[in-house]
């Protein structure tokens, strides 16, 4: 194995019964999966048997809305699934290697509560969690006792500050704060205890946390907005970056874009991942791949079709239509999820796609990269976008689960090593030692060196 080569970083983005919308419905899917810790476990296990650097879930705190679309929410298996740090926590104990990346919300959350739990889900996972920071594009106000979804920039000024709060109080205590002497009763040095004391627009926290500095000294920090606001989120504080993105051209764009404005915030190119989503659609030959697509195609409902579209069209009636009529323009909207109604526009003018078209390239995986080929040829599409610069890692995608992680795992996971792309064993125990990143200094520590340097000259 060469261990000079840069290695590609492999994320397994979970999401219950597949991400094809229709998943549920295939017959190797777990049907029931999004509350079957089982089946959770055997994904987190597979994952694993793949080295794997990390586990992934999303998240929205709601459910799917009922007066909406009653006979879309009747036929859609998306609507009931874990809490993400609950399943990550029980999983850990199952696990000795994979990272276990959860989704909060800085819009919904409350920056004491959210560090409190991500602390201790690194020291129960000994050193395996990272948070994917992310501002909550859907309004799901109405579950807050708020009175309303707070507009894209407000959202992003308020994850600014959230983030850097919660840092601070994984600062709380400095790493050798703990002394626990039985001999001298000596439990622990105060002058290692950190206060916040923020007070910001958003927060005033006084700290300490009530948990320890992290195993890592901050959990994983990961990114998933893409607008510009997001973008400069994740350049001054993720260490990876999860996006979408169909075209080469754009995933180029994105991360020569997203590196370059890193030097700027006093960062390396190295310390921020880039890791866009694949949907792999696999089969041993291509018209088996293809038959394989057009089979889980099939399953989708017209009723989950309509819905589909609905959603991505708000606001416009689309009663006059037929499915094989051109999809119209897409509205546009500038407060929900920017970056991701840009991509499935551009899809939509690019490709001339009728409305069918349409909802079927958004059912498999709502935008991301789909691709169906043979396992060389999923793996040829990951090299290419990994070595020329458009991917340090993937969330693979898988279309249905368990089976599809399983024979990624199988039949991918070894070509890559063929290739010196992907590691044969763990390198470290924590996920920051797999993924080759720093563990951070602690904040008040370094502000402290800073100060005596300053008072020497
Ligand atoms: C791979 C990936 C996963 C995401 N997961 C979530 C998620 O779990 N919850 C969520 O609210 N947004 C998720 N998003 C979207 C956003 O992170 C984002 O907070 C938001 O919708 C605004 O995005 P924007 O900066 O592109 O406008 C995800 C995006 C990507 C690319």
């Amino acid at each position: 194995m060469s261990t000079s080569k840069r290695q590609m970083r492999l994320g397994a983005f979970i999401m219950a019964t597949g991400h094809h919308i229709a998943a549920w419905r295939h017959p190797e899917a777990q049907a029931d999966a999004g509350l079957n810790i089982d089946h959770y476990r055997e994904l987190a296990q597979t994952a694993e048997r793949g080295k794997f650097d990390l586990v992934f879930v999303a998240d929205s705190p709601a459910g799917w809305d009922r007066a909406k679309d009653p006979e879309a929410l009747r036929r859609t298996a998306q609507g009931a699934h874990f809490e993400p740090l609950t399943l990550w926590a029980a999983l850990s104990q199952v696990t000795k290697h994979i990272g276990f990346v959860a989704t909060a919300s800085t819009t919904y959350e409350d920056p004491y509560l959210l560090a409190r739990r991500f602390a201790s889900l690194d020291y129960i996972s000994k050193g395996r969690a990272a948070w994917n920071v992310v501002t909550t594009g859907a309004d799901v106000s109405k579950n807050f006792s708020i009175s309303g979804h707070p507009a894209h920039a407000d959202r992003y000024e308020r994850a600014e500050e959230f983030v850097d709060l919660v840092k601070g109080l994984w600062d709380s205590y400095e790493d050798d704060a703990f002394i626990r002497d039985k001999e001298s009763g000596v439990y622990l040095d105060p002058d290692k205890v950190h206060l916040v004391d923020h007070k910001g627009k958003f927060f005033s926290v006084a700290g300490p946390l009530n948990v320890g500095r992290p195993v890592q000294g901050y959990p994983v920090i990961v990114q998933a907005g893409a607008s510009e606001p997001g973008r400069e989120l994740a350049a001054r504080t993720a260490e990876m970056i999860f996006t979408a993105n169909q075209t080469f051209e754009d995933a180029q764009e994105f991360y020569s874009d997203v590196k370059g404005r890193l030097a700027r915030n006093g960062r390396r190119p190295d310390e921020l991942l880039i890791s866009p989503g694949i949907f792999p659609v696999l089969g041993g030959t291509e018209a088996e791949a293809q038959a394989n697509y057009d089979h889980i195609q099939s399953l989708v409902h017209p009723s989950i079709a309509w819905n589909i579209l609905a959603r991505l069209y708000k606001g416009i009636d689309l009663s006059g239509y037929s499915l094989d009529d051109p999809a119209p323009p897409l509205p546009e909207n500038t407060e929900l999820n920017k970056s991701r109604l840009k991509l499935v526009s551009d899809l939509v003018s690019r490709n001339n796609l009728t409305l069918r078209q349409f909802y079927l390239a958004v059912a498999t995986a709502r935008g991301h990269r789909t691709v169906v080929g043979t396992p060389e040829q999923i793996a040829d599409a990951m090299q290419s976008w990994f070595e020329n610069g458009a991917a340090d890692a993937f969330n693979i995608m898988p279309p249905i689960l368990p089976t599809a992680l399983t024979d990624f795992v199988d039949q991918v996971v070894p070509i890559l090593r063929k290739r010196g792309l992907f590691r044969h064993e763990y390198e470290g125990t924590t996920l920051r030692e797999n993924l080759g990143l720093q563990r951070p200094p602690n904040g008040f520590v370094v502000q402290a060196g800073q100060q005596q340097v300053q008072a020497a000259v």
